[in-house]
């Protein structure tokens, strides 16, 4: 996913990588319990790296640009893709150079989807590019989360590891695995149109869990058994069952009080229009849900609904892809 180009003078390199969507496992993934999540290659992003030598500005759509080593530029110092380049040029003995790097991003930015995880992925691989330097998936995952932590405050690396993945994922403490899916059935995500605020979330989440540590281990442990039963659903292609297990981790979620009224107006309207399930998805506390229905099919059915109540936006992502 990486390219070097040459363009007299200056040479640039390019890298790609896409968003994601979790089904079951959000926040709690934080403390240990698992999560099953899924890339989702149609929001893709590319980036654009090049060492800045003077002449003219990088072309191309500029949905998102920093500088790394351009003390001018402040703004992006916090931000998580940037933060990950400067990881880079740090290991690589690279710091004391300017560079420029442009994203071009499918992916709707501060809904849950994974952009600053897919962004950072991308912009790293362009600066790999850009520097001729091979990059295996470990290293790259442990740059990406250097801003990622910066992103969530602590992140899992559920988002990295999803904006690495080629398919379906089990992620835990760290680890991934791929998981079988044996079900056509389908997603629709839909946007509150409202942004998520993981960052805070995550911080609040962790001062509930730790005012009462043996709710939080129940919580904990609960969490645990619906994304195991969820993965079994999954396999063994129990639709039914699976959208349950939605309906269950949402009833979690919303008491580690990450939903929002918005949320759950979509929610209900999700179940009300036929859905097997539905649930945030991501950080919460805006961003976006996900219905799922038990075909294609339905599933266009159910996004024109949640239009008609109100989802600034929706997608529809297959379960199950060829491989
Ligand atoms: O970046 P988001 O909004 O998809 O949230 C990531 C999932 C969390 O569990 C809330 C945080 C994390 O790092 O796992």
């Amino acid at each position: 996913m990486t390219g070097v180009r040459s363009t007299t003078p200056f040479v640039t390199g390019t890298g790609r990588a896409h968003g994601k969507l979790i089904l079951l496992g959000e926040h709690t993934v934080v403390y240990g319990a698992p999560a099953i999540a899924f890339p989702i290659p149609e929001f893709r992003v590319d980036a654009v790296a090049r060492v800045r030598q003077g002449g003219p500005d990088l072309d191309g759509p500029r949905d998102y640009r920093f500088s790394c080593g351009d003390p001018d530029d402040v703004e992006s110092a916090e931000s998580g893709p940037r933060v990950a380049v400067d990881e880079a040029l740090r290991r690589w003995q690279r710091s004391g150079d300017v560079i420029d790097v442009v994203l071009s991003c499918d992916i709707p930015p501060a809904r849950g989807l994974g952009s600053s995880a897919a962004c950072a992925c991308a912009a790293v691989r362009a600066t790999a590019a850009l520097y001729r330097r091979p990059i295996d998936q470990q290293s790259l995952y442990d740059i990406v989360q250097c801003g990622e932590h910066i992103a969530h405050g602590r992140a899992s690396g559920v988002d990295t590891s999803a904006a690495l993945a080629a398919g379906p994922i089990w992620f835990q403490a760290g680890r991934t695995r791929p998981i079988v899916v044996g079900t056509d059935a389908a997603l629709v995500i839909a946007d509150t149109g409202m942004a998520a605020a993981t960052k805070r979330a995550v911080a609040d989440v962790r001062a509930t869990l730790l005012r009462d540590p043996l709710r939080a281990r129940r919580l904990l442990d609960r969490a645990t058994a619906v994304t195991t039963a969820a993965a079994e659903d999954l396999a063994l292609g129990r639709a039914t069952a699976l959208g349950r297990r939605l309906v269950e981790f949402q009833l979690l979620l919303d008491e580690l009080g990450v939903s929002t009224p918005e949320l759950d107006r979509l929610i209900t309207a999700a179940h009300d229009a036929g859905a097997l399930g539905a649930k945030l998805t991501g950080g919460g506390r805006g961003g976006c849900i996900i219905a799922l229905a038990d075909s294609p099919y339905s599933a266009m059915t159910l996004s024109e609904h949640l239009r008609a109540a109100g989802a600034a936006a929706t997608w529809t992502v297959p379960i199950r892809r060829p491989l």
